[in-house]
């Protein structure tokens, strides 16, 4: 379908939720979790601020590189690795087709 892609969430027990994603709504990845009701939970409802929409992005997508926002708070949430990115900081568009992402443990 035009302007809707396919995104990957693997949830904390390790299912796979293949998810339609719009790409001409403006949202961000964490906004999309959520409308799915998977436990993403978006506190600071998107202002890089609480990491409780920190994801590993598993496949090999051209991100923009982190705002400063998102490495601190990146900086200062748990379970980090090198390919972990705030949900929220990720807008949804074309070129994201086929992302797999995994959700973070919670840190809260
Ligand atoms: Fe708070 Fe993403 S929703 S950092």
């Amino acid at each position: 379908m035009e302007n809707t892609i396919q995104i990957t969430v693997i949830d904390r027990e390790n299912v796979e939720h293949v998810l339609d994603a719009p790409t001409d709504m403006g949202l961000n990845l964490m906004e999309l979790c959520k409308s799915y009701e998977l436990p993403v939970k978006g506190t600071c409802g998107g202002m890089a601020l609480c990491a409780s929409c920190h994801v590993y992005v598993l496949t090999d997508q051209d991100l923009p590189e982190p705002s400063e926002d998102e490495h601190n708070m990146l900086d200062s949430a748990f379970f980090v690795q090198a390919n972990s990115r705030l949900g929220c900081q990720i807008k949804l568009h074309q070129e994201l087709d086929g992302m797999v992402v995994k959700l973070a443990e919670e840190s809260e």
